[in-house]
């Protein structure tokens, strides 16, 4: 066990997949892994593993926000030796040409966050995606004919900003989307020495303001946790 995970030592396998919400943890859990069993229940941040054709996978919530997925990480890969940590999360377009239910791979993640700022004595740090990863994502969904978008994206502090313009800066300079977790769990995985890919979703368009229906959630999410499956170790 550790301070927030309560997993026995080797219940976790070396890869898991991050979606932000632990209730779809659970659904990637029950629709896709076979032979599932629950290894966490602290703080409903719902963590499974199971079995993905011969592969040993686990799932778990990394809850919303870079502080919150950055004390999963760290415990995951600290006291459960995760190598690999793929997020499947959902995004907000900063595109026109993005439209819900459309991929994206994250190369990098820019923020607002300060943490960086903090860690590297006022210098920025540029994380980056694992190009294994991320070209095996690329290839998978090329394969099977999904549409990725791939190129840098924010991970942004505030889900209700003041500005309602904040995000026009970043679209300006080519980021694709909008989530908050991205630019922790690759600076995390850099430190660490492990590998991290962010599959996002869009959920809804700052552009135009469309969001997602129940039915597109449902159809979009499937894709994206496929993926990860697939290019997982
Ligand atoms: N902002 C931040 N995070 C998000 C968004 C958004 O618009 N959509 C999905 N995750």
């Amino acid at each position: 066990m550790s301070i927030h995970i309560g997993a026995k030592s080797g219940e976790i396998a070396p890869t898991v997949l991050l979606p932000g919400d632990p209730l779809r943890a659970k659904n990637i859990a029950e629709t896709m892994l076979e032979d599932v069993f629950c290894f966490n229940e602290v703080r409903g941040m719902y963590g499974y593993t199971g079995r993905y054709g011969d592969k040993r996978v686990s799932v778990m919530g990394s809850g919303m926000g870079i502080p919150t997925l950055s004390i999963y990480v760290n415990e995951l890969v600290k006291e459960y030796d995760v190598k690999t940590l793929i997020r499947v999360g959902t995004s907000g377009a900063f595109q026109p040409y993005l439209k819900v239910g459309d991929l994206v791979l994250a190369m990098t993640a820019s923020t607002d966050s300060h943490i960086n700022k903090l860690r590297f004595n006022g210098m920025d740090y540029a994380p980056c995606a694992s190009f294994d990863l991320l070209l095996k994502a690329y290839e998978v969904a090329k394969e099977r004919k999904i549409t990725v978008h791939v190129g840098g994206m924010f991970s942004g502090d505030s889900f209700y900003g003041d500005d309602p313009d904040w995000w026009k800066i970043w679209s300006a300079f080519g980021a694709l989307v909008v989530e908050m977790e991205t630019n922790g769990l690759y600076t995390l995985a850099a430190k660490f020495n492990v590998s991290a890919l962010s599959i996002l979703t869009v959920s809804d368009s700052l552009v135009t303001g469309e969001t997602a229906t129940a039915e597109q959630r449902e159809r979009g999410f499937p894709l994206m946790a496929e993926i990860a499956l697939e290019i997982a170790p």
